[in-house]
């Protein structure tokens, strides 16, 4: 047989919700010069849906087998992943993740290991399931400066608040039904708590800005101590809570990163983002705001940027990262200051909640629901007070844009204005 005739061998590592997602993918299509040679699991007494023989037990036989064209990781170990990934990148072999933890904490090391030896990694399925928005960022606006990236990064816990807007859902059924959908992390604080799209807006920021941030710098507050009282003050002034993730880059090039629970009106495309879907708003400076929506979980969705990512391998495509090299001084910045709405339904815990974030004690309000207040924190005290907010259930949301404290306003105000 003609050897260019041969379809690509793909190691699959990984038969979860997003491997079994690509495998169905790969089934349904034809005319793919694609076939997955060899698939690597961990539990060998799980039921599968395949025969028992096509699997292997130790993903370090795929890794071993240089007869496989490509390596496909998506399992949910950040770190074996990392181990699995660098070790392929060091054989100068094609890789594609959809691991967005993994790559948060390695990017760096990642992107150099593909310099040195030559292999390339592609990782659209890591962010937002099927919206190509790393590519666009990577590819399209490969040049254009862009004042923000913007968005609802998780479908998990997107999932939960509408369940919970629309049906009057409580937080915790909800959660349980994005689990059993598939939508969720294996560890739901992941989503909950707001890490998941943290590390997702980490990639963003070195395909948008060519920064790499270190994700636990990166403010992200997220919705477990949500309750009904939040959704019904929310919809009484005709707004949803979202959670929504955003990088900027300032006009003395630093770059700001924050993801929060926020306050949305109808006038943001990000109010119709419903369930698993996710959106991205990318405001450029010449192109204008462009907003992409779809699924953003979920393993045929996910499994379809899986596929996306290896036909692009078969021709040769790589991330350029090129801001890099127009960014090299970029840093992040916390100096920022929002209009803050905390909530928790003791008012007593609320009142020291107060102290803590610099607001009067006359913005504490009372109703059936419990307490809540509303004013202008600065990020800095949130991200001093994160842990507490967190271990104590407090609700925090932001409303309306963030706004550079000084001294740096004046400059955001004339660039952005
Ligand atoms: N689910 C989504 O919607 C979604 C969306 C975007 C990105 N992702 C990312 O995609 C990745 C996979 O997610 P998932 O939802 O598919 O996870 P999952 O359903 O929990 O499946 C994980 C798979 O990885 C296998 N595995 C775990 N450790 C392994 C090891 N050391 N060697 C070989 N196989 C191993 C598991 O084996 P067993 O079958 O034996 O347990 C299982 O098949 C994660 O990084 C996740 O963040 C998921």
């Amino acid at each position: 047989m003609d050897a260019e005739k041969q379809p690509l061998r793909i190691g699959l590592i990984g038969f979860g919700c997003v491997g079994q997602g690509f495998y169905d993918i790969l089934q349904a299509q034809s005319g793919l010069d694609l076939a997955i040679t060899r698939i690597a699991v961990k539990n060998p007494t799980k039921p599968r849906m395949l025969p028992a023989e096509r699997f292997s037990y130790h993903a370090d036989e795929l890794l071993n087998d240089l007869e496989l064209d490509l390596l496909i990781e998506v399992i949910d170990d950040p770190d074996e992943a990392f181990r699995l990934v660098s070790t392929a990148l060091r054989q100068g072999r094609r890789v594609v993740t959809a691991n967005k933890a993994m790559l948060a904490r390695h990017l760096p090391e990642l992107v150099q290991l593909q310099t040195q030896f030559g292999g390339t990694l592609l990782y659209e399925a890591a962010v937002c399931g099927s919206i190509p928005v790393i590519r666009t960022l990577d590819n399209y606006f490969i040049h254009e400066p862009l004042r923000a990236v913007s968005g609802i990064f998780n479908g998990s816990s997107n999932y939960v608040l509408t369940r919970m807007s629309a049906q009057g859902f409580g937080y915790g059924p909800a959660l349980a039904e994005a689990q059993a959908k598939g939508f969720a992390e294996t560890d739901p604080t992941l989503d909950m708590g707001a890490f998941d799209p943290r590390s997702k807006a980490v990639i963003l920021a070195a395909h948008a800005y060519g920064v790499f941030l270190d994700a636990d710098e990166v403010l992200n507050l997220g919705i477990e101590g949500i309750g009904a009282g939040d959704m019904a003050r929310a919809a009484a002034q005709g707004r949803k809570i979202k959670v929504v993730a955003a990088v900027q880059r300032l006009p003395n090039g630093h770059v700001t990163a924050l993801v929060t629970p926020q306050l949305v009106g109808p006038d943001s495309p990000l109010y119709t983002v419903e369930h698993e879907f996710n959106g991205v708003a990318i405001e450029a400076v010449y192109a204008g705001t462009q907003f992409l929506t779809g699924r953003g979980a979920g393993g045929h969705p996910t499994g379809s940027a899986v596929l996306a990512d290896v036909l692009a391998l078969q021709r040769g495509l790589r991330y350029g990262y090129t801001k890099q090299a127009t960014a090299p001084e970029a840093q992040l910045t916390t100096e920022l200051e929002l209009n803050a709405y905390v909530s928790h339904p003791d008012a007593s815990v609320l009142r020291e909640v107060l102290t803590w974030l610099e607001l009067p004690a006359e913005a504490l309000r009372t109703d059936a629901h419990g307490a809540y207040a509303e004013g202008s924190v600065a990020v800095q005290q949130l991200w001093s007070w994160r842990k507490e907010l967190r271990t104590n259930g407090i609700f925090v949301a932001r409303e309306g844009s963030i706004r550079a404290a000084a001294p740096v306003a004046e400059a955001v105000a004339a660039v952005w204005a």
